[in-house]
């Protein structure tokens, strides 16, 4: 089962399944837990290159292109060995996160990025996705009131930006709604981890 998590900036995806992980693990379920871009040595340094905020010159195509190299390293040498090996694969991100910025918000097209991404992932595409809707200004204000969070090149885009990152994933998740499921990022923290939970849970069993 290859588990993807996605959603705009401030959305808490990634404190949530912190929590989530945990209780499934204790259930016993088998979990690698991955993000992108990053998620092995050699992806993690092609994610430098594409958060540090001094990379202003960076070219959207070149952008695009860095996050597919990414995400490929990433399923060659982690995803696809932990599902082999019979494993959940939970990764914070993965090619919805392409269209969405890139493809949306960059406006490189979602189909010319899928085009890259699909050579990428050789047409691997996650079983569930658990898209964290939240409306921009919200995510945001979270994200400005976490000192511990390190602001990235991205996080620097004005707020159009991550409104068209927000209506992106949402028709996204009308266009593949058998693997999209849609959680209300902006309840109340507890509400959002159970709702995750069942979300995944009812798609284990
Ligand atoms: P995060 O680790 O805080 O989620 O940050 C990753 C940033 O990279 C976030 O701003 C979204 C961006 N990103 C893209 O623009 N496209 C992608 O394909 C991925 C995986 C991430």
């Amino acid at each position: 089962m290859f588990i993807t998590l996605e959603g705009p900036e401030g959305s808490g995806k990634t404190s949530v399944m912190k929590e989530v992980i945990a209780r499934l693990r204790k259930e016993g379920f088998v979990i690698e837990e991955t993000r992108e871009p990053g998620g092995t040595p050699i992806a993690e340094q092609i994610r430098q290159v594409i958060l540090q905020k001094e990379n202003t010159k960076l070219d959207s195509r070149a952008e695009a292109l860095l996050l597919a190299a990414s995400r490929r390293q990433n399923l060659v040498e982690k995803i696809w060995p932990a599902l082999k090996a019979g494993k959940i694969v939970i990764c914070d991100r993965f090619i919805d996160s392409s269209l969405a910025y890139q493809g949306g918000a960059r406006g490189l097209g979602i189909e010319a990025v899928l085009s890259i991404n699909l050579f990428a992932t050789e047409s691997s595409y996650p079983q569930l996705t658990l898209l964290f809707d939240i409306p921009p200004e919200l995510g945001l204000k979270r994200i400005a009131a976490n000192a511990n969070r390190e602001i990235n090149r991205l996080d620097l885009e004005q707020l159009s930006f991550h409104q068209k990152v927000r209506d992106t994933y949402l028709q996204l998740a009308k266009r593949f709604k058998d693997r999209f499921v849609i959680i209300d990022a902006s309840l109340p923290l507890q509400t959002v981890i159970e709702n995750t939970y069942q979300a995944i849970h009812n798609r284990l069993l």
